[in-house]
């Protein structure tokens, strides 16, 4: 018979290649509401009472056309703000020409992005994957790996520090030192500990006691989440001598910190310390998901083919589009200007505070900024995060008691004092005299 006459050949022929037509179903454009969100999805989530549907700069708008300021930049990811030229055409490129392949090949974004990476840090090996959780996970897996190997099974314990955090899987939820995230899920992975952020002594003695089993120090060189706490540098430096002394491997999580926001590509440049392992996501794919494990040579080998891997991780629009990115990125005149930038925004903390003091201190570095509010209106920060939102400018809140802004590195002087007139507006609505 002839293979023309079957009806699935027919099938196959309609439905082939770019022949299938393209019809736009009435899902792809009905109209929806925030209520929806209530009715149809998980509920581990509560968005603000607006949808955001276009973005440019630092600036968002809503179903209704009202217009936000945009001091948040997702959580510290859309670096370029929200529909950057370069990223839009590396986007458009790409997505003309290939937007996946399986890792039995690479590709070329990936590699080019890599060799970026390799060029500007202290790195020497890439790992690409999705998120900042996976990325974490990956460090974690490598660390473990390369103690086993080279030192034993016994090497295997965590050091990390409470109140940190460092993704929402099961092993990135244990290392992250906030129980609030981690309990109910258990057993959780074993071989963790924590101590107390920034308590030399406390890292001192836990490598005095047993050293020997510990495999990695992971920390954030200042806690995002946690509350916009910087590392001081005796910590991260001690961190640093202990690790070596003990054969332990520095994982320095840059997910927050890293591609720009503090004024350097990375924070840890800034610090004078190197780790052994580098985790970048959020602002490296500038609201493209897409995040990276940086290493050396010899910790990678321990990792094998086959032994770790993600279906889309070096997918080569996101690392295309990272690329571009990074090229913005990664240039003196972008990274001046996040310092510049960062004395603004404290110039126009400082005066609003003068004017009404409702903060207890101002801190951070480049543009990613904790305002810690003052006794009388601790546990706020969220009230302030949603008066904000009304009054037209989008921040965020590390923990209960800090207002964070993480605007987008590039954004403009005014859109910095428009955002802040509404900030000062949004405090006087939800921390009434
Ligand atoms: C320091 C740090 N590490 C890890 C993560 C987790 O990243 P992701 O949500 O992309 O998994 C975050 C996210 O907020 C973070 O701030």
């Amino acid at each position: 018979m002839n293979p023309s006459d079957l009806p699935s050949t027919a099938a196959v022929a309609r439905t082939s290649g770019s022949r299938i037509a393209i019809a736009s179903s009435p899902e792809a454009t009905m109209p929806v509401t925030r209520a929806l969100f209530d009715e149809i999805m998980v509920p581990c989530y509560a968005p603000a009472a607006f949808i955001p549907v276009r973005g440019e700069g630092a600036r968002i708008w809503d179903q209704e056309g009202r217009m936000y300021i945009d001091f948040a930049a997702g959580v510290a990811v859309s670096s370029l703000g929200h529909c950057h030229p370069a990223a839009v055409r590396a986007l458009d490129e790409q997505g003309h020409k290939l937007w996946h392949v399986s890792n039995w090949f690479t590709n070329e974004p990936a590699l080019r992005l890599a060799q970026r990476l390799i060029d500007h840090t202290f790195a020497e090996r890439v790992f690409f994957g999705n998120s900042g959780a996976e990325a974490n996970e990956a460090a974690l897996k490598l660390a473990r790996r390369y103690a086993h190997d080279r030192h034993g099974a016994h090497k295997v314990r965590v050091i990390s520090t409470t109140n940190s955090f460092h993704g929402r899987t099961l092993m990135t939820v244990t290392a992250g030192g906030q129980p609030k995230y981690s309990s109910g899920f258990g057993p959780n992975p074993a071989g963790f500990t924590h101590i107390r952020y920034n308590d030399v002594a406390a890292l001192e003695a836990v490598f005095a006691e047993g050293g020997d089993d510990i495999c990695a120090v992971l920390l954030e060189p200042m806690q995002g989440e946690g509350g916009m706490t910087p590392g001081t540098p005796e910590f991260l430096q001690a961190a640093r001598r202990l690790c070596t002394q003990h054969g332990a491997l520095l994982i320095l999580d840059e997910i927050q910190s890293g591609m720009g926001r503090t004024g350097a590509l990375f924070s840890y440049m800034q610090k004078g310390i190197v780790p052994d392992i580098l985790t970048s996501a959020k602002g490296l794919g500038g609201g493209f998901p897409i995040g990276a494990m940086l290493t050396t040579t010899e910790i990678a080998s321990a990792f094998s083919v086959g032994v770790h891997g993600t279906t889309f991780g070096g997918n080569p629009l996101a690392c295309h589009v990272a690329g571009a990115v990074f090229d913005v990125i990664n240039t003196t005149e972008v990274l001046d200007g996040v310092k510049a930038r960062h004395a603004l925004f404290m110039e126009g903390l400082r005066a609003i505070n003068q004017r009404r003091p409702v903060f207890a201190d101002l801190r951070g570095e480049g543009v990613w900024l904790g305002c810690e509010l003052a006794e009388a209106w601790r546990g706020k920060a969220g009230a302030v995060m949603q008066a904000a939102g009304n009054a037209g400018v989008l921040v965020l809140m590390a923990g209960p008691d800090v207002v964070r802004l993480a605007p987008p590195l590039t954004i403009s002087l005014d859109e910095i004092l428009e955002g802040l007139a509404r900030l000062e507006r949004a405090i006087d609505a939800a921390l009434p005299h």
